[in-house]
């Protein structure tokens, strides 16, 4: 009898956790660019909207690319970050670069901008090549420590993407190869456990994903301690900084392993760049970080 009952629980457990997945957060994260040395008029600068989305894994995805369509049809959009871990079989590429090209319906002025994660490396270098040539030809830029300067208004933009650092193929010297000494910096990777190696190259706000939020957050996400130390710290989803640098990390789209989420939900969040005027005038959901002076503000919805 107790088995039976214990059956059921587990089943409605799973029933429970498994309709988390198509339970969308949709989140809005503002951060004000610090004053620096490459960026002295910050007030100048127009706010940056990027859609951030991270590790779709296209194997066990819930929320429909028209969704997301959907629900940002309309609104001023940047640029579209991909943060790695699209896929983990070859034969899901076809679908991956499909959602992202449905995604890029919402005509990002700059661009769609691609890192790729651990689990796109699974794929056999000559499928991974196949991945990043389908992106590309539908308009994507894929950035394998690599770095593109734009023009936002008039003001210089570094967009910067790192490898992935779980694999061990992130090089930051060859990322910041031609970023040059003005203008604002923004870093895309996967795993965030980069920033803690990021001492000497500077940035105006890195996003990541890679840790699903714990996906399976019940009672804590134990599992995480083994990838990295910023879980140790406490740093597994969200708004943090190091070094007195604001880095995101997302809960991401999909899921690994079993479809399934426990205290997490999937993520997609709007991130405006922007000036601290603006962000002290933002909603009353703004809020300091106890930090240094030169900290940055940022303002979460
Ligand atoms: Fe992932």
């Amino acid at each position: 009898m107790i088995w039976m009952v214990t059956l059921v629980l587990v089943a409605i457990l799973f029933i429970r956790a498994h309709r988390n997945t198509f339970d969308l957060m949709k989140k809005n994260v503002s951060v004000a660019i610090r004053p620096s040395e490459r960026v002295e008029d910050t007030e100048n600068w127009m706010p940056l909207r990027i859609l951030h989305l991270s590790d779709l894994h296209m194997e066990n995805l819930s929320v429909p690319a028209e969704q997301i369509v959907k629900d940002y049809e309309g609104q001023p959009i940047d640029l579209i970050a991909v943060t790695g871990d699209l896929l983990d079989r070859h034969r899901n590429i076809p679908r991956a670069v499909a959602y992202v090209e449905t995604v890029m319906k919402l005509k990002p002025v700059l661009g769609t901008f691609v890192v790729f994660g651990n689990h796109d490396y699974v794929l056999r270098p000559n499928k991974l090549a196949q991945l990043k040539s389908e992106l590309e030809r539908i308009g994507c830029r894929v950035l394998c420590n690599q770095s593109v300067t734009l023009n936002h208004h008039g003001q210089t933009l570094h967009v910067i993407g790192v490898d992935d650092y779980a694999t061990r193929r992130s090089n930051l010297a060859k990322s910041y190869q031609g970023v040059t000494d003005d203008g604002v910096r923004l870093v895309l990777t996967h795993d965030p456990n980069v920033v803690l190696t990021m001492k000497d190259y500077d940035y105006d706000y890195l996003l990541s994903g890679h840790f699903h939020g714990g996906q399976i957050h019940w009672p804590k996400p134990y599992h995480l301690v083994k990838m990295g130390r910023l879980p140790r710290m406490n740093m597994v989803k969200g708004l943090h900084q190091y070094d007195n640098r604001a880095f995101y990390i997302s809960e991401g789209l999909g899921q690994t392993g079993l479809n399934i989420r426990l205290r997490s939900r999937p993520e997609i969040t709007l991130h405006t760049l922007t000036t601290q005027t603006a962000l002290q005038h933002a909603p009353d959901t703004s809020q300091q970080l106890p930090q240094t002076e030169a900290a940055p503000t940022f303002a979460m919805e």
